[in-house]
């Protein structure tokens, strides 16, 4: 049977991709972060997943705000990554995969979780970005992705609950999928951080730290945070972090933290990473 094997929390921020492309991984602005990440991908890679479900938003790219799904499942078999501006991303396109993706639709949507279907969809620096920091600057990605997307671009995006509950739902579907894969879970988006508006700039450092804590040791203040008190201590774009509350719901309760690294400033935003395997039985 398919088995979650990790889960790990990511930020997406474009600059860190844009380093990763350009060959700025050791110019002092960004190598203590990149000097981290190595630990974190060897980790990852002794797990040999198979599939990466990757939870995402998308920035109106393959969506515009003509049509807002709250969630989409993305079923193809390849992903083009989106020209965002200055043409598309130079790196390898992401391979789906179909079956676990229209079996986790099915399993899902008869759980009363309404996925909508994405047989196309460009994925954006909110998909691309995470998977440098996974994998770094490789030509082909090391896993199959199925991209996950949530709307929390426009109000009202879903609480932190729902998307908990979504992973639950997630973790269910992947545990009746017959094929004997390994399941990595990605939350995406964060950490604290706003880009428009009066409180532009914002990082909220302390709040950051303890969402960190207690996705670790009780995740239940992040669940039932209401997103209007995410978006007041993180940030408009702080609301990205719900997506984390989807790892987590496809999690088991009891899970050990792997890795972890948080560094400010990473252009605009606090970066987050953090990794978790599921406690053994
Ligand atoms: C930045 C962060 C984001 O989450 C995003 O979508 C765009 C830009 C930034 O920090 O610059
Ligand atoms: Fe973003």
């Amino acid at each position: 049977m398919a088995k979650i094997v990790g889960g790990i929390g990511c930020s997406h921020v474009p600059a860190v991709g844009a380093a990763s492309d350009h060959g700025k991984t050791k110019d002092g602005y960004w190598t203590p972060l990149f000097n981290a990440l190595p630990a974190a991908r060897k980790w990852l890679s002794d797990l040999k997943p198979d599939v990466m479900i990757l939870v995402y938003n998308d920035h109106g790219s393959a969506f515009s705000l003509e049509l807002i799904p709250t969630f989409a499942i993305g079923t193809a078999e390849n992903f083009k990554p989106a020209d965002e501006g200055y043409g598309p991303r130079d790196i390898p396109d992401v391979e789906g995969h179909a079956e676990l993706a229209w079996h986790i639709a099915e399993s899902c949507i008869m759980d009363e979780f309404d996925l909508t279907i994405a047989n196309k969809m460009d994925v954006d620096h909110g998909c691309t970005v995470p998977l440098t920091v996974f994998f770094g600057e490789v030509e082909k990605w090391p896993v199959r992705v199925i991209p996950i997307c949530v709307n929390v671009i426009q109000f009202p995006p879903p609480t932190a609950n729902r998307c908990f509950n979504l992973g639950r739902a997630i973790k269910k579907a992947i545990s009746t999928f017959p094929e004997d894969l390994n399941v990595v879970v990605a939350g995406t988006g964060g950490m604290s951080h706003q880009l428009q508006g009066e409180r532009s700039g914002v990082v909220n450092t302390e709040f950051d730290i303890n969402y960190l804590n207690q996705l670790s040791e009780d995740n239940d203040k992040n669940r039932y945070m209401n997103h209007i008190d995410y978006i007041r201590e993180a940030g408009s774009e702080g609301i990205e972090m719900v997506m984390w509350q989807i790892m987590r719901g496809a999690m088991e309760e009891k899970i050990v933290e792997k890795f972890r690294k948080y560094h400010v400033a990473s252009s605009n935003t606090a970066f987050g990473i953090i990794c978790f395997e599921n406690e053994e039985a």
